[in-house]
């Protein structure tokens, strides 16, 4: 059977034509892997956010009524040399593409980072970090956050019908291309080939399985408007914490040694809390998604051994 999709802003199209930009990344395989009756997996050479003659033209060619780009420049670490591919997809692609879903009226979604916050964590008046919602202002600071932020202003700019929706730690079964991985499969990997595991403890964010995610946008096109939407699992943990599970779930016996940012040198600086919360959570309507531990454990049971 057909999985169906509805439109808030277009309510008269009952069956609409779907493009997935970014269709062999971890989230676009998970689109695909729902069978939608009208769906159009675009891969990185069939649209490539960084040539926007070619892609105009091919989206004209379609008339999509519904635009997901699961497509980004996702190389955290690179970015911070690699500037001029990172801001040619996440903001000026990004752009283009919301100008181009303009052009032809298709509603548009994009999704966004946990790494827009990089500041201090937000404390409740006990000191105690609380999530960030859609109302705070970002803070990136790095490249790849800074690229991003400014990619979510503008695709709003340009089209009214563009949800940007942030998401945080995402796992799903890899393609061949985009990272190459996720954090679930590195720790695996690592195990396998007898690598210690020394992870980060002191940075809180929410692990996020596409399959939640996926489910969870089609809810938010359903029953909300365009706009800036916060989406992940439910709970939170440091990457340590998550890796731990991980562990555990996977029945594995292997020590995770606990170390902090200052052990591990990357290029690009990550946020120490980026948990996310949304301001409209109270509203009945509003997703829902998992606790992560759940996620994994369905991920764990489903991933090719
Ligand atoms: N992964 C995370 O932990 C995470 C966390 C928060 C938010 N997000 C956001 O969630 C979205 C989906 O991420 P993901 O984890 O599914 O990423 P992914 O698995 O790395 O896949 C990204 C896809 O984007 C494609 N791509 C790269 N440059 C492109 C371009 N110029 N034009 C068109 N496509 C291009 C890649 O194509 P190739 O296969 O050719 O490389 C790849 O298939 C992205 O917006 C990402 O920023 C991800």
């Amino acid at each position: 059977m057909s999985a169906s999709i509805s439109l808030f802003n277009s309510p008269e199209v009952t069956s609409p034509k779907i493009a997935i930009l970014g269709a062999q990344g971890q989230l676009g395989r998970q689109f695909q892997s729902l069978k939608f009756s009208n769906l159009i997996p675009l891969g990185r050479s069939e649209a490539d956010l960084t040539k926007p003659e070619a892609l105009a033209e091919r989206l004209e060619q379609l008339a999509p009524d519904l635009v997901i780009n699961c497509g980004a420049y996702n190389l955290v670490d690179k970015a911070e040399t690699e500037t001029t591919a990172c801001t040619a997809a996440n903001t000026i692609g990004v752009m283009n593409l919301a100008q181009i879903c303009k052009k032809i009226n298709a509603t548009f979604v994009t999704y966004s980072t946990d790494h827009v916050f990089c500041a201090l964590p937000k404390t409740d008046q006990n000191g105690k970090p609380i999530p960030w919602t859609e109302n705070d202002l970002p803070s990136p600071h790095s490249l790849y956050g800074a690229s991003k932020t400014s990619g979510e202003f503008l695709a709003r700019a340009s089209w009214e019908k563009t949800y940007v929706i942030r998401t945080c730690g995402l796992f799903g079964i890899p393609g061949p291309g985009g990272k190459g991985g996720n954090f679930v499969e590195a720790i695996l990997r690592a195990v396998a080939n007898g690598r210690a595991l020394r992870v980060v403890a002191d940075q809180v964010c929410t692990p996020t399985s596409v399959t939640s995610l996926v489910e969870a946008t089609i809810a938010l096109l359903r029953h909300f408007p365009a706009g800036l939407y916060h989406l992940t699992d439910q709970g939170a943990c440091s990457w340590h914490e998550f890796a731990s599970e991980i562990v555990a779930q996977a029945g594995l016996s292997v020590e995770v040694t606990p170390i902090s940012t200052a052990d591990w040198p990357a290029a690009a600086k990550r946020p120490a809390y980026s948990v996310m919360g949304s301001i409209h959570s109270t509203d009945p309507l509003f997703p829902k998604l998992r606790p992560w531990q759940e996620s994994l454990r369905e991920y764990l049971a489903n991933r090719p051994s």
